[in-house]
């Protein structure tokens, strides 16, 4: 047989569970020809940390905009779309009604299939964007503002988590110091920068690992011992090296992250680890990453900085997936802000 006629899948993702508003346009699986993003953080900084009540009406006056710009500058049309994946959960509920209302009226009224898109999942699929080949089993460490999972990847849609948080998310530790330092938000990248003028081992901030078996994490008491020793400094009237708190808290996060890490990798044998989640854009955990899973001859893959924060485009390759699966959501998709992966 010549000449395959196969027809060409094309997703548009659709992302607005927290504070961005985004959408991306994907043609079977790799090939973005759209991608948007239209972020308030500016209007959030003021207040020091995302309002629920205007991060959903930010959405609703900017998703039309964002989803016509995506479609206009992939030169395609609703007609043109093989579905409509959303973003249903977790996260907040009136941020994730906007997006779930707005796509299952544009996929009905197109005739189309929708598909509902777990925000960690999509997080994890961002991985696939530069990646289609990818052999499973994989392990994932997702890390971003509200989660901190270990996470074994068997096979598409299959996940067992081997471990999470119990307190405070790695991103929402670093936001909370940040803030407390007077960084500003989001204080992750804040962190990042000022700690490169500092020194990482100029304070011994604790590694919580908790049971000497267990992959899950504690981050709170971490962040409390920095406060702790900025509390007692004000009050004795010393005055701290801002870049040196960053840079050594920086680095107990990322080394409890990378030794727990190791750990699930020694126990389960996955040969590939995927970074995923906002604080995946990290430079210093990338790099460490990256330097010991090589002893270990393990592979790291992690997505460019811009698909490790909340957008449109792993929404779309989480997506994809599901449409190759016959996976569709029903018209009565709800927003679901507790959604767990499992
Ligand atoms: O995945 P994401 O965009 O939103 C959630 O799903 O939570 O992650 C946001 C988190 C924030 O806590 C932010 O401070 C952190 O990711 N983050 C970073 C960096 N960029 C974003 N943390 C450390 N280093 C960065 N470069
Ligand atoms: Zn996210």
């Amino acid at each position: 047989m010549t000449g395959s006629t196969k027809k060409s899948v094309v997703i548009l993702g659709i992302e607005t569970s927290c504070d961005e508003t985004s959408a991306a346009v994907l043609v079977n699986g790799t090939d973005l020809r759209s991608h948007i993003i239209s972020s308030q953080i500016v209007t959030h900084q003021k207040y020091g940390g995302v309002v629920p009540e205007i991060a959903s009406r930010e959405h609703s006056l900017h998703l039309y905009l964002v989803v016509q710009q995506a479609l206009d500058e992939a030169k395609v049309n609703f007609s043109g779309l093989s579905a409509i994946a959303v973003t249903y959960g977790p996260g907040l509920v009136g941020s994730l009604l906007v997006g779930v209302s707005g796509a299952k009226a544009m996929a009905y009224a197109a005739g189309i299939p929708l598909i509902g898109i777990n925000h960690l999942e999509g997080h994890i699929y961002a991985n696939f964007l530069d990646h289609q080949d990818l052999e499973f089993p994989l392990l994932a460490l997702l890390v971003s503002g509200g989660h901190t999972h270990l996470i074994l990847f068997e096979a598409h849609g299959q996940y067992q988590v081997l471990g999470h948080t119990r307190d405070d998310a790695a991103g929402e530790a670093l936001d909370k110091v940040a803030r407390t330092l007077g960084l500003g938000y989001p204080g992750g990248p804040q962190i990042q920068r000022v700690a490169q003028e500092g020194d990482a081992f100029a304070f011994k901030f604790p590694r919580a690992m908790l049971e000497p078996d267990s992959l899950d994490f504690s981050f709170s008491g971490m962040k409390s011992a920095v406060l702790n020793t900025l509390n007692s400094a004000r009050m004795q009237g010393d005055t701290l090296s801002v870049p040196d708190i960053a840079a050594s808290f920086q680095q107990a996060v990322v080394d409890v992250l990378v030794r727990k890490t190791l750990i699930a990798i020694e126990r389960t044998g996955v040969k590939t680890l995927l970074l995923a989640g906002g604080v995946a854009a990290n430079s210093l955990l990338r790099e460490t990453l990256e330097n010991s899973l090589s002893e270990h001859n393990v592979h790291l893959v992690c997505p460019p900085p811009i698909y490790c924060t909340d957008n449109g485009a792993m929404i779309a390759v989480a997506g994809y997936y599901h449409y190759l699966a016959g996976d569709f959501a029903p018209w009565t998709l709800n927003a679901v802000p507790g959604l767990e992966l499992v």
